[in-house]
Parts: C-alpha cells; structure tokens; sequence
C-alpha cells in the first residue's frame, strides 16, 4: 500500500508498505480522508504533539474510511462500514484511566502519532475507537470527528447555560468550530475575535457571531461570562482573562510553547471568581461530535479550505501552500 512516512524531523518519503494485518480486537481502514492540524505541524518538527512521535511512523491521527477487514474478536462495525477512528487509546490500568479521566492516561497512545495511522492507503486500529458514521455524514466531514471531538471535551468541561454571552479568540479551524458548537449547547450571543477580516465577516454572516473584534486594532469589552481562547499565545491568553465579567469562565484551549507564560490580574481572578479551565484532547466526545454532524447543527465543509494529495501533505505541513485554513488529505477514492 502507498504510505507517507515522516522518517526524521521534516522528512517524508512516500513508501510502499505491507497492508497490515488485523490483530483479534482490530480493524483494518481504508482511508478515504485524512485531516492535517497543527499537531501534524509539530510531529513533523519533531516537537511531541499529544505524545511524542518516533519515526519511521505514518501520521494521520484526523481520519475517516471504509472498514476493509475485521479481527476475530470484533463486534461493532463490519467490512464495508463508513468509519471515523477516535486517535486516543488509554491504558485502562492507570491512575487517572481507573478516576474517569482517561484523557490524561499515563500510558496514552495514538493512531497516528504513536502508532501508523490516516496518512496512508490502510492503517489498523482497536475496534474500541472505530465508530461508524451515518450515511448523512459525509466521509470528508466525519474525518474532521476529531478536531470537533477536542472541541466538544472543551465545552463539556465548561457550565454553559442559555442566558451567558460568550467570546471565543482565534479564527482558525478550532475557533470558527466553537463559534457554531456554543450555540449548539445553547449559549444565545456568541462573539469573535480574531485577526482576518474575512473570516470574521464570514462568521457574522453565515455562523450567527454578533459582534466580531480585530485583535490587532479593536479593544475587546469585559462583558463575557464565557471566553474561549483558541490561538495559545500569550496576548490572546492575556486578552481572554480580561474580556471576563463577574463569575466568568474562561477556556484555554489554545496550545503555548512548553515553556510559554502570560501575566494576569489575580486580583480580579479572586474579585470576579473567575474559573480558568484547560482542556487536553478528546474523552468520551466522538460519539457526540458524529451526533453534532450527523443533526447539521455543524457545518465543516464550509471551513475546509484544502483537499490535497499525499504527494501535496509536506508542502501543507511546510507552509509552502498559502490560505490554509483546515486542509484534508484525499487518500482512496
Ligand atoms: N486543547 C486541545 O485538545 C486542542 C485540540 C486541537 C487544537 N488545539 C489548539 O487550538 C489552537 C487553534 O487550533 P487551530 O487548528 O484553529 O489552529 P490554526 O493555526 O488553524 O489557527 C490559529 C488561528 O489563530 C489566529 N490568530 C493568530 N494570532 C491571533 C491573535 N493575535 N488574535 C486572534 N487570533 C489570532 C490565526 O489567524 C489563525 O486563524 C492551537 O493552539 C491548537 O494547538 C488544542
Ligand atoms: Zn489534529
Ligand atoms: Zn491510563
């Protein structure tokens, strides 16, 4: 089978590789779509994304195909299903995996990070994070599960309630997402701020945003009782604590350098009783992310800018392709 192999820090090769065979509790994939991310940028700079990733290894940790080939031990989908595939696989035996926070397994690995995933022709997964799609779910959308997935743990962290106002910062693929899913979980007022006009406009005529904010040239009110920060730089983390009102909470879902700091007023932490809550990876959300699909309450073809080729991934994850906003990789037909 034809496969993008990352084999060192910013090298990949295509590669003929052996289909792989299914172990009892695995399916084999057919990849139809494979999303790339920012994750997808730092493995291939040799940066850890969820966990570290050591080559020669197959990326591809967004994805979506056809189930070509069951393990024996398999129960919930069979050949010919239409499959996204949840990247995460907790111990089970660990700590936080045995408290109900498997998300912060200390055993945690991932298709497509840890072990070969999306970036190529197949790839195998456990049968415990292949979940079929409805046929009202396109294979394009569904290969977008996890990204929404990360998005969807974020806000079940939060208390949303109708009557709260909300702001998220950062018009990227993971901003423009929150902007549809707070009003999915009901929030009546959602506003957003970010740095391309476009994408602001675009998401006040088509998304329902109310108010849109430039953060390079426009002040933000401190007026939101929700606030979600989805850039990971200082500024914007400095910016989102202080667009809080009284008994706000603010999501820091945006990923900093690990060594990365911002400075906030701790007094108005204590004088507003402001909830700061960080969110890592996906728990318990596919199921919820295919539902928000499957009910149109989120439209991601809309954001998707790119459909790209194996051949084309190093340009996307190089920078060498310009305007991407969220690019999938087309793997089979
Ligand atoms: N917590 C998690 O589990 C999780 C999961 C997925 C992504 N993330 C993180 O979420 C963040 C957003 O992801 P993405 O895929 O949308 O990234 P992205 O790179 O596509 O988008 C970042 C966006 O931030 C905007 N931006 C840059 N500077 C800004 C500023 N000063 N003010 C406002 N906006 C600004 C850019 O225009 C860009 O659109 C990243 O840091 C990513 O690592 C976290
Ligand atoms: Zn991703
Ligand atoms: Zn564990």
């Amino acid at each position: 089978m034809k496969a993008l192999v990352l084999t060192g820090t910013k090298k990949m090769e295509i590669q003929d590789l052996a289909t792989p065979e299914v172990k009892p509790n695995e399916v084999l994939v057919n990849t139809a779509y494979a999303g790339i991310c920012g994750t997808d940028r730092a493995l291939y700079a040799g940066l850890p994304g969820s966990a570290d990733a050591v080559p020669p290894i197959v990326l591809g940790h967004e994805n979506s195909g056809i189930v070509a080939a069951i393990g024996s031990d398999v129960t919930n989908v069979k050949v010919g299903d239409r499959v996204t595939v949840d990247p995460n696989i907790y111990c089970g035996q660990c700590e936080y995996c045995r408290t109900d926070r498997p998300e912060l397994c200390d055993n945690l690995s991932a298709v497509g990070v840890t072990r070969d995933g999306g970036l190529a022709e197949s790839f195998t997964a456990p049968s415990s994070v292949v979940y079929p799609i409805p046929d009202n779910v396109s294979l394009k959308a569904a290969a977008t599960t996890e990204p929404i997935s990360c998005a969807v743990h974020g806000m079940t962290l939060l208390n949303v309630k109708p009557y709260q106002k909300a702001l998220v910062i950062g018009d990227g693929f993971m901003g423009q997402l929150f902007v549809q899913l707070l009003q999915a979980y009901g929030v009546h007022q959602v506003d957003f701020a970010g740095i391309v006009d476009e994408k602001l406009a675009f998401n006040k005529e088509k998304f329902g945003v109310v108010n849109t904010f430039n953060t390079t040239r426009d002040s933000i009110p401190a007026d939101y009782d929700v606030v979600i920060e989805a850039v990971g730089l200082p500024q914007t983390q400095e910016q989102a604590v202080e667009a809080t009102k009284k008994g706000a909470q603010v999501l820091m879902f945006g990923v900093g350098k690990p060594n990365q700091t911002f400075s906030m007023n701790t007094y108005e932490v204590y004088q507003k009783q402001l909830k700061i809550q960080g969110a890592f990876i996906n728990p318990y959300a596919f199921e919820d992310g295919i539902a928000l699909l499957s009910s149109g309450q989120l439209d991601v073809e809309s954001l998707i800018s790119h459909e790209v080729s194996l051949e084309q991934v190093e340009d996307v994850l190089n920078g060498k392709v310009a305007g991407v906003s969220k690019a999938v990789v087309k793997v089979n037909d």
